[in-house]
């Protein structure tokens, strides 16, 4: 294939808690990989919105789905789940059924691998060089099969104590007990939803500040939100005119996704799609470059 990538990668956008992004960063992050190789955007959340939002309500409901294929039932092959769109990426979407799938996936022979053997193994470096999962909000098998399929996190955030609680629980309930047994990277920390200035005490600049200080964490802010201390001091001192970080809150990602598109099909001069295109950059080279 002529543009095949010499490094393949999948990757898991997750966080144990709902509304904060996952959908709409992970399929802007699928559509903005194509432009880097071929690339899959795989909805492992029972509640579809991310294939719902693309408008494949009838593939959701469809007879034959995901669910037969991690659990052997049938002939049904991953193949005839995934769906071409017009995004230039393929889809392989949820069902309505998969919260069943994931009780039963509990007592399946490796069923936490499944994912890998039926999906990512066949699939990654010889159909596609980009798989990007959009995960579940909760503690269970189908975020466990992701993480052991890609080895790879995205972790999406957003201002108020709230997300700051839903980020210690992915790492406590969900990365660190996958660390047992896989290697996991984290590949980036991102904040999402910035709407209130950074030169007062909003949460805005309480995520900001503490993702962009902390030694765990602050490698994994993409640049786009990256404020060394040095930059928040000149902020305080009115020094330094506050950088709008991103990835802003916008009217054109929330528009996007109930007109069933990604951002750069609704509206492809939208200047958020700068992050997207960081995070892409972030998942072929497999962290973030300063
Ligand atoms: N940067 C943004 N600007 C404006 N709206 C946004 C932004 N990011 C997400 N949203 C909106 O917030 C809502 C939740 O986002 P999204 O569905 O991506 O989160 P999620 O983590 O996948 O949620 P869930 O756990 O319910 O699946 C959606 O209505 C989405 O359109
Ligand atoms: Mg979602």
């Amino acid at each position: 294939m002529s543009n095949q990538t010499d490094q393949s990668r999948a990757v898991s956008v997750v966080i144990l808690k709902g509304g904060v992004g996952k959908s709409t960063i992970s399929m802007n992050l699928a559509r903005q990989l194509t432009k880097r190789g071929r690339v899959l955007f795989a909805d492992l959340d029972p509640n579809g919105h991310a294939t719902n939002g693309l408008g494949y309500e009838k593939a959701y409901r469809g007879d034959t789905h995901l669910g037969n294929v991690l659990l052997d039932q049938g002939d049904a092959t991953v193949g005839d789940i995934i769906r071409e769109t017009p995004f230039e990426f393929d889809l392989l979407p949820s069902s309505n059924v998969l919260e069943d799938v994931e009780k039963e996936l509990a007592g399946a022979l490796q069923g936490s691998a499944r994912v890998k053997t039926k999906i990512v193994d066949p699939l990654l470096g010889d159909h596609y060089d980009y798989i990007v999962f959009d995960c579940p909000a909760y503690p269970g098998m189908l975020n466990n099969n992701a993480l052991v399929a890609t080895g790879n996190v995205i972790i999406p955030l957003e201002p108020g104590t709230s997300s700051i609680g839903g980020y210690k629980r992915t790492m406590d309930r969900l990365i660190k007990p996958a660390l047992e047994y896989i290697d996991i990277e984290v590949l980036a920390l991102v904040p999402n939803k910035l709407r209130e200035r950074i030169d007062h005490r909003t949460e805005d600049r309480e995520l900001l500040e503490n993702l962009n200080t902390a030694e765990t964490t602050r490698e994994k802010v993409p640049n786009f939100a990256r404020i060394t201390d040095e930059e928040f001091e000149a902020i305080d001192c009115g020094e330094l005119r506050p950088p709008k970080p991103g990835i802003r809150y916008s009217a054109a990602l929330s528009k996007s996704l109930k007109e069933h598109q990604p951002l750069l099909d609704y509206d492809p001069e939208n200047t958020q799609l700068e992050n997207f295109e960081e995070l892409a950059a972030i998942v072929e080279n497999g962290g973030v470059d300063r």
